[in-house]
C-alpha cells in the first residue's frame, strides 16, 4: 500500500512501527473543501480548526496558511496555537469547569472566551473583564457517533443548560460586558447531513428567545465541530456541500425570521480535517490459536485509544494483501497489558503472518494526540508527506523521555 505515493512498508523500515504518517495535500484539500463548500455571497463564515483532532505544529500551520483560527481548549494548546502564528483575535478559547489559572491564560492572551457555565463567569471576573465573552450553551439535544462523544443533551457534562441561558447573558450584561458570541458543540461523528440545519434551528431558536429578552445582538454563532468521516463499517460519507447549503438556508431564515442583526456563522471541524489524511502503521508481533485466533501487534490503547474509549472501528488493512480474500477470523489485539486493549473482534482478514504490517485507516484526528506511554510502551512518531517526499514531524518518545520527569527523594 502507497500513502501519497509513498509505500508505507519503506516508511515502516525507514521510521519503524508504530508510526503515524499523514498526506498534507489531503489535509489541504479536506481544510479548501470545506471552505468553498460554506463560500456564500452574503454570509460571512468563519473556521476555527478544533486542534484537540491533531495538534501538530505543522498541521495547525497548514490550517493558518488557509485562514483558519484555532479551537483552543487548554493553556497548553493556547499556547502552541500562539506560538504557531495564530492570531490572538482568531482564537476561541473553549473551557470546560475552567480553574482560574485557565481562564487567567485566556485572558492574558486576549483571545475570545467561550464559558462553559454561569459559575465560569464569577472566575473569569476575578481575573478580568473581557469586552465580549460567549457561552457555550447545551440545547437539551444532541447527537455523536457514540454516547461517549455525544456532548449535548441532559447526559453531557458540557455548556449552560438552555434554560439557564437568559440568565447567564444577563448576568454578563449586570458587570458591563457588551458584545457576546454564542456557542454549542453538541456531538462528533455525524454523518448524517440533516442533522446540523436540524440542530442549528433549534440553537438559533433559543438564541431568539434570548434576544427577545435581553436584546442582544449575537457577533458570531458558533455551531460547533461534529462534521463525520466513515469508518469501518460506514456506508457513506458526509456531504459537506449538502451540510452547508442546507445549513445556510436555516442561517439565513433565522436571522430574518428572529431579527437577529448581522451574526457571523462560525464552525470548529476537527474530524472532518483530518481524519482521513492519516494512517497508522504496525507490525504484527505474534499470533495466538488458542480459544479464539489472536493477531497481536506493536500498537495498542497506548497508541490509538479510540476502540478501546469508544468502540471505535477502525479499518484495518494487510499491507500487501489488500486484494487476498479474508479467510482468517481473529481479534486484533494490542501490547498493553489490559484486556480492553482490543482494537477489533471476529474482524476478516487475509491470511496474516507475523511481520506482516497493519495498517489502521482514518488515524489522522484523535490518534497520536492521545498516545500515552503506559506499560512504559512510549509514545510514536509521526512523519507527514508533503510533495511526494516523507518528513519526521515528531520524533519517536524515548525512555529517556519519560523518565527526566522522575526525581528520585
Ligand atoms: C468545543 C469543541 N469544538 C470542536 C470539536 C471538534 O469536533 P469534531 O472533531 O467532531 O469536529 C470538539 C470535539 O470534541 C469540541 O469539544
Amino acid at each position: 500500500m502507497n500513502i501519497a505515493g509513498i509505500s508505507v512498508r519503506e516508511l515502516a523500515e525507514k521510521y519503524d512501527t508504530p508510526l503515524y504518517v499523514y498526506d498534507f495535500a489531503k489535509i489541504r484539500q479536506n481544510a479548501r473543501r470545506l471552505k468553498q463548500a460554506f463560500l456564500s455571497d452574503d454570509v460571512e463564515v468563519d473556521f476555527y480548526y478544533a486542534m484537540k483532532a491533531n495538534c501538530n505544529p505543522e498541521i495547525l500551520g497548514i490550517f493558518i496558511s488557509e485562514g483558519y483560527g484555532m479551537d483552543c481548549v487548554s493553556p497548553g494548546e493556547l499556547r502552541l496555537a500562539l506560538e504557531t502564528g495564530a492570531a490572538a483575535d482568531h482564537i476561541l478559547y473553549t473551557g470546560n469547569y475552567e480553574s482560574p489559572a485557565d481562564l487567567q491564560a485566556a485572558f492574558n492572551a486576549g483571545v475570545k472566551i467561550n464559558l462553559d457555565d454561569i459559575s465560569s463567569l464569577g472566575r473569569l471576573l476575578e481575573v478580568g473583564k473581557p469586552e465580549l465573552i460567549t457561552y457555550r450553551i447545551n440545547p437539551g439535544k444532541g447527537r455523536g457517533k457514540y454516547e461517549q462523544i455525544t456532548t449535548g443533551g441532559d447526559k453531557a457534562k458540557f455548556g449552560v443548560p438552555y434554560e439557564k441561558a437568559i440568565q447567564a447573558y444577563k448576568k454578563a450584561m449586570d458587570v458591563g460586558i457588551t458584545r457576546f458570541g454564542a456557542h454549542m458543540m453538541t456531538g462528533s461523528g455525524v454523518l448524517d447531513e440533516e442533522h446540523f440545519p436540524r440542530m442549528l434551528e433549534l440553537f438559533m431558536d433559543q438564541l431568539g428567545e434570548i434576544k427577545k429578552a435581553l436584546g442582544i445582538n449575537f457577533e458570531f454563532i458558533d455551531m460547533g465541530g461534529g462534521l463525520g468521516i466513515p469508518y469501518y463499517g460506514d456506508k457513506k460519507s458526509l456531504d459537506v456541500e449538502r451540510v452547508a447549503r442546507e445549513t445556510l438556508k436555516v442561517f439565513r431564515r433565522k436571522v430574518r425570521e428572529l431579527n437577529l442583526g448581522n451574526p457571523t456563522l462560525a464552525l470548529e471541524p476537527g474530524r472532518y480535517l483530518v481524519g482521513d489524511a492519516g494512517i497508522l502503521i504496525s507490525r504484527v508481533t505474534g499470533i495466538k490459536n488458542g480459544y479464539r485466533t489472536l493477531v497481536g501487534i506493536d500498537a495498542g490503547f497506548n497508541t490509538l485509544i479510540r476502540s478501546a474509549l469508544y468502540g471505535a472501528q477502525h479499518t484495518i488493512l494487510v499491507d500487501g494483501k489488500e486484494e487476498s480474500e479474508p479467510t482468517m477470523l481473529a481479534d486484533i489485539c494490542g501490547q498493553i497489558c489490559e484486556n480492553t486493549d482490543i482494537f477489533a473482534k471476529d474482524r476478516k482478514l487475509p491470511e496474516t503472518e507475523e511481520g506482516d504490517l497493519l495498517i489502521f485507516t482514518q488515524a489522522g484526528a484523535y490518534g497520536s494526540v492521545m498516545a500515552m506511554p503506559y506499560n512504559l510502551r512510549f509514545r510514536p512518531a509521526e512523519v507527514a508527506i508533503v510533495d511526494g517526499e516523507d518528513k519526521l514531524i515528531t520524533r519517536r518518545e524515548t525512555y529517556e523521555d519519560y523518565i527526566s520527569r522522575f526525581q528520585r527523594i
